[in-house]
C-alpha cells in the first residue's frame, strides 16, 4: 500500500470520512493536515454513526497511528471531549495512538468570539462560517500573533504569549466588533490545565512522518473541507482559511512532495454546499428538498441544511487539476435512485459565451448559468449492490459519462453510509 491523499473535490461533505475509514484499514498511519473542528467526518459502522471533528478518521481502526499535522488548528476543549467520547464508546484512544504536532496553532476563546461577532456584524454579507474560530486562528498564525500547542504545554510560554496578544485582541473585540473583552486569568488558567493533559499527545509530527516514510510505513493523508473551500483555490472570500487541496499536505505535515503516490478525489454524485457563496448548479424548491431529504444533507458539524444541486463538471475538472486526482471515489450514488432524469453540468453560460473554465472572480461565477446534459435515471435501490455489474445500465452510463468528461477513472462507488456499502470498479493501488 502506497502513501495516499484523500481530498474533497467539491464544497466539503463529500463523504471523506467514510472513504478514509475504508482506506485506513490498509495503512499504518492516518494524518489530518489542515482545518480544525469546522470539519465533520461521518463514519457509520455496526449501525452506529460516529462524527469526528478533530481526530483523523483512522482513529476507530484498531492498531493505527493517528496524527494531527502542524497545518491543523486545535480547540483543546473540543479535542479532549472528542477523545473522551470515543473512550467511553469503547475505542482505545490515547497518547500511544494519537499524536499532535507541537507546531499546531491553538483556537483560543477570543477566536470563537471574533468569528461569531464578525459574522453578526457582516449581516447579509456574512461568510456563513461554522463559528468555531477558524478564520481568526489562521489570521493570527499568519499575523505572527498565534499561540501554538508548544506554548500551552509550558506555563511560562503561555503566560508570555497570551500577555503579548490578548490586549490587542481585546481592543479589536471591543472597539471594532463592539463585543466584550476577555479576562487574561480566566483564559490562562483554563489553558494551562489543557496543556497538562495534552502534553503526552504532543510531538514533532514532521520528524515522525519522515522516519515512518523511511521505514516504509503506509500513510494516509486526510483532507478536511473541499477544494472549492480552499483559501487559495476556492470561491474566495466564501472559503475556509486553510489549504484544503492536496497541496496543503506538504505545508500541513512537513513531508516533502516526493512522498505521495496517489490522490483520491472524493466526489458526491451531486453537489452540496453549507454557508454562503456562489453555487452555479444549485437547485431550489421540490428538487432541492428531495436531494436534501434523500441524501440526509444536514451539516455534521452545525446541523445546518446543506444547499443542494447537480454535479458540476466545470468545477470538478478544475478541482481535479488543482489536486492532481489519480481516481475518484464517487459517493452517494444511491441517493439518485428514483430521479426520472439526472443532470450533469458540462459548461457555464456567461454573457452569451460558453465557459469551460471555473472562473476566479466570484461575481462572474455568480452570474454563470449551468449548461446541463440530461441523463435518464433509474429506479432500483443501489444500497445492497456489490459490483458494477449489478448496477442498472443508466447508473453505469452516469459513471461512464463522468469519467469521459473528466478523463479520470473511478476507483470506488459508495452506495450507502455504512462501511460495507461500496464496491470498487478499478484497481487504484497497484503496488
Ligand atoms: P465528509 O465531511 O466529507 O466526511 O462528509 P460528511 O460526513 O459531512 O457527510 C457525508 C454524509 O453522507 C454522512 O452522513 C455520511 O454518513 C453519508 N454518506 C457517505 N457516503 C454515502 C453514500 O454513499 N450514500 C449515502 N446515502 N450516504 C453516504
Ligand atoms: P468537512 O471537512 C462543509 C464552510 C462553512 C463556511 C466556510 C467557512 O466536513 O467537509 P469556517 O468555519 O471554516 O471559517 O467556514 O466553510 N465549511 C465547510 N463546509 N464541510 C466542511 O468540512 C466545512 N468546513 C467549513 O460552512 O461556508
Ligand atoms: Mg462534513
Amino acid at each position: 500500500m502506497p502513501n495516499v491523499v484523500v481530498v474533497g473535490t467539491q464544497w466539503g461533505d463529500e463523504g471523506k470520512g467514510r472513504i478514509v475509514d475504508l482506506i485506513a484499514e490498509k495503512v499504518d498511519i492516518v494524518v489530518r493536515y489542515q482545518g480544525g473542528n469546522n470539519a465533520g467526518h461521518t463514519i457509520v459502522t455496526d449501525g452506529k454513526s460516529i462524527v469526528l471533528h478533530h481526530l483523523p478518521s483512522g482513529i476507530i481502526r484498531e492498531g493505527k497511528l493517528s496524527l494531527i499535522g502542524n497545518g491543523v488548528v486545535v480547540d483543546p476543549k473540543i479535542f479532549l471531549e472528542e477523545v473522551s467520547a470515543l473512550q467511553k464508546a469503547g475505542y482505545s484512544v490515547g497518547p500511544s495512538n494519537l499524536k499532535i504536532s507541537d507546531k499546531v496553532h491553538v483556537i483560543m476563546p477570543y477566536h470563537k468570539k471574533i468569528d461569531i461577532s464578525r459574522e453578526k456584524l457582516l449581516g447579509n454579507k456574512k461568510i456563513g462560517t461554522t463559528g468555531r474560530g477558524i478564520g481568526p486562528v489562521y489570521e493570527d498564525k499568519y499575523a505572527r500573533r498565534g499561540i501554538k500547542i508548544s506554548d500551552i504545554i509550558e506555563p511560562d510560554s503561555l503566560y508570555n504569549r497570551l500577555k503579548a496578544v490578548l490586549n490587542e485582541r481585546n481592543l479589536y473585540l471591543t472597539k471594532v466588533l463592539e463585543s466584550d473583552a476577555l479576562e487574561f486569568d480566566e483564559i490562562y488558567n483554563e489553558y494551562i490545565e489543557y496543556g497538562k493533559i495534552l502534553k503526552p499527545f504532543v510531538c514533532d509530527v514532521s520528524k515522525l512522518l519522515y522516519e515512518s516514510i523511511g521505514s516504509n510505513k503506509d500513510i494516509l493523508f486526510e483532507g478536511a473541507q473541499g477544494t472549492l473551500l480552499d483559501v487559495d483555490f476556492g470561491t474566495y472570500p466564501y472559503v475556509t482559511s486553510s489549504n484544503a487541496g492536496s497541496g496543503g499536505v506538504f505545508v500541513g505535515t512537513g513531508i516533502n512532495p516526493k512522498s505521495i503516490d496517489y490522490i483520491v478525489g472524493v466526489t458526491k454524485a451531486y453537489t452540496t454546499r453549507v454557508g454562503e457563496g456562489p453555487f452555479p448548479t444549485e437547485e431550489s424548491g421540490d428538487l432541492e428538498e428531495r436531494l436534501r431529504v434523500e441524501g440526509g444533507e444536514y451539516g455534521a458539524t452545525t446541523g445546518r441544511s446543506r444547499r443542494c444541486g447537480w454535479l458540476d463538471i466545470v468545477a470538478l475538472n478544475y478541482s481535479a487539476r488543482i489536486n492532481g486526482i489519480s481516481a475518484f471515489a464517487l459517493t452517494k450514488l444511491d441517493v439518485l435512485s428514483g430521479f426520472k432524469t439526472i443532470k450533469i453540468c458540462t459548461s457555464y453560460k456567461y454573457n452569451g459565451n460558453i465557459l469551460n473554465e471555473f472562473p476566479s472572480n466570484i461575481d462572474i461565477l455568480s452570474k454563470c448559468v449551468p449548461v446541463f446534459e440530461e441523463l435518464e435515471g433509474w429506479e432500483e435501490d443501489l444500497s445492497n449492490f456489490k459490483s458494477i455489474k449489478q448496477l442498472p445500465s443508466n447508473a453505469i452510463k452516469f459513471i461512464n459519462r463522468i469519467e469521459q468528461l473528466t478523463n479520470i477513472p473511478t476507483w470506488l462507488v459508495s452506495v450507502g453510509p455504512s462501511r460495507e456499502m461500496y464496491f470498487e470498479i478499478n484497481n487504484l493501488f497497484v503496488n
